[in-house]
């Protein structure tokens, strides 16, 4: 112990002990918790401002215990296997931060979803209709066809030409004729005489 320590909090509080343990009439190291030797030796030695009061006996600082005083500890206590850095301060696994670990975070977020702890791993616990890690996906139970994507629970968008709830129904800009029917942008499937792309024209049979 330097001369450095001296002023440590737990020094005055040995010293107090050793001052009280001379004015009372006890035998030494009987009345009180500890006497203080100060050619005391400790290995290791003692950390965090502790001090060496007996041989290889510390006496921490508040906030600390230990052989050598090396563990910190935190109240109250790190949650979510969070470990005690230093008092009151505690390091956090990731998914979970606060300042004693006890709040569950989602990286980056859960957009349609909530964040919860399962089994000790943070994750994003999505709406109906929704999922992707981030919930950041709808669900169209339709589906989308013809290259349609999902932007909303059951809303799809559709590319040109395509329409309906599951881009399922072609749109021909000039409607076929002769009962055609429209089976891709802009195509008519005709019916049995007729042709052309528009099925316009009338097969000759001979
Ligand atoms: C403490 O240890 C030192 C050497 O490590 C020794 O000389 C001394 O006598 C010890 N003190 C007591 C009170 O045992």
């Amino acid at each position: 112990m330097g001369v450095a320590g001296l002023a440590s909090a737990a020094l005055v509080a040995a010293l107090v002990a050793l001052c009280s343990a001379a004015r009372s009439d006890a035998p030494r190291g009987v009345a009180v918790g500890f006497v203080f030797d100060p050619k005391a030796r400790c290995e290791p030695q003692c950390t965090h401002g502790g001090i060496c009061i007996r041989n290889d006996t510390c006496y921490c600082s508040k906030g600390y215990e230990g052989e050598s005083c090396q563990y910190a500890h935190c109240y109250p206590k790190c949650k979510n296997g969070g470990t005690c850095l230093r008092p009151g301060k505690c390091r956090c696994p990731a998914g979970f931060g606060g300042r004693f670990c006890q709040k569950v975070t989602c990286d980056g977020g859960c957009w349609n979803g909530e964040c919860v702890a399962v089994n000790g791993v943070a994750k994003c616990i999505c709406s109906s209709s929704w999922t992707g890690s981030k919930c950041q996906e709808a669900i169209c139970p339709q589906g989308c066809t013809n290259g349609g994507t999902c932007v909303a629970p059951g809303v799809c968008s559709c590319p040109e030409g395509w329409l309906g709830g599951a881009c399922h129904v072609a749109v021909c800009t000039k409607s076929c004729w002769n009962g055609g029917k429209c089976i891709s942008p802009d195509k008519c499937r005709c019916r049995a005489a007729f042709s052309g792309p528009l099925c316009e024209k009338k097969l000759r049979f001979c």
